[in-house]
């Protein structure tokens, strides 16, 4: 069966209250939702998704003031990030109170937070007197959706509603910030809002360190938003003898491939504009997953904007890719 898509956000609301998933719409990707204080509804969310419980999950609320609910520490650059970038595409490591369900943080006592600021998602949020727990809305492991129908081709039968509010504007998951003991900032997963915009908020900001933390992130661990199709990346010297005989797609960044058939290529963006490679980067992974190709050959965008956030995408969707 086949999950009802609208925008009717009573009928969502109702869902949720009743314990069942709904799929929203954010600017980043679509989320797998439920209702993020009760349990049962959380453990549906990973059960369809396939998703082990060592993996936490994002809380969504409507405002700052609900998301400082959720913590019981405020650092001074939690505040002004909040300030500069919410609603939008930035989540934040902070500590939890007691309220939150161990399930949504895998035992962490870290919860990760993000204000979404797509119009039907934010009315749905202010209408609710609970936060959502929302992952990406797709099978663990592959590629984030970033439209209604990408949700209801795979999840579609155990969504009990899906909330269509159009394309997602981002296209690439929020980026993860969290802090050291000292307040400063720390990255713990690039995404939909630059390093660059961010530091120029708080400063320098270093990478979180694997070891620190509890629970590793997935979003940084190998193979991951993978299409079914071997994926590697490459570089335009390579001339992709090694590949001969075999039917070659391309997922380029702004100039077709010399040397692969036009039809099979799709280009990120037509104006070099890592923002718009961003917006397409998923569904452009999905088109080329559809082609029925032996192998897509993809490379790596300049290191600017979000250049490096959708490196790292492409990065996990090639790891371990294997061409036979
Ligand atoms: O843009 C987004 O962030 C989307 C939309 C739907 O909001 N959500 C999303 O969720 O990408 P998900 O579950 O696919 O990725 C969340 C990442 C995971 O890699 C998870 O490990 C990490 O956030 N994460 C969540 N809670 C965490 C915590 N308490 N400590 C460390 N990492 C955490
Ligand atoms: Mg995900």
């Amino acid at each position: 069966m086949q999950a009802e898509t609208g925008s009717d956000i009573n009928r969502a609301k109702h869902e949720l209250r009743k314990g069942n998933l709904v799929a929203i719409p954010t600017e980043t990707v679509y989320g797998l939702a439920a209702n993020g204080l009760d349990e049962q509804a959380i453990t549906t969310i990973f059960l369809a998704k396939n998703r082990p419980q060592f993996n936490p999950l994002i809380l969504h609320v409507c405002d700052k003031v609900a998301a400082r609910k959720l913590t019981i520490s405020w650092p001074e650059k939690a505040e002004s990030l909040a300030d500069a970038f919410w609603p939008g595409p930035l989540t934040l490591l902070l500590t939890k109170n007691a309220q939150i369900p161990d399930l949504i943080t895998a035992g962490s006592p870290l919860v990760a937070i993000r204000v979404p600021s797509h119009p039907l998602t934010q009315s749905l949020l202010q209408a609710i007197d609970f936060p959502l727990a929302a992952p990406s809305a797709n099978p663990s492991g592959y590629i984030s959706p970033t439209t209604a129908r990408h949700v209801q081709q795979q999840l579609g039968d155990r969504i009990a509603y899906i909330l269509d509010g159009g394309e997602a504007g981002v296209g690439i998951e929020s980026t993860i910030i969290g802090f050291n003991k000292q307040g400063n900032a720390l990255l713990y997963r690039l995404g939909g809002l630059s390093l660059e915009a961010i530091e120029e908020v708080v400063g320098p900001v270093a990478t979180a360190q694997k070891e620190h933390h509890k629970p590793a992130t997935p979003g940084r661990l190998e193979r991951h938003y993978a299409p079914e199709t071997s994926f590697v990346i490459s570089t335009r010297t390579d001339d992709l003898q090694q590949f001969k005989g075999k039917k070659i797609g391309a997922l380029t960044f702004c100039e077709p491939w010399p040397k692969i058939d036009t039809d099979r290529q799709l280009l990120l963006s037509k104006e070099g504009d890592t923002s718009e490679a961003a917006r397409n980067l998923f569904r452009m992974m999905r088109e080329l997953d559809a082609m029925d190709l032996d192998l897509i050959v993809t490379e790596l965008l300049p290191n600017e904007g979000l250049g490096p956030a959708i490196n790292d995408r492409l990065r996990r969707a090639s790891y371990d890719s294997r061409v036979d």
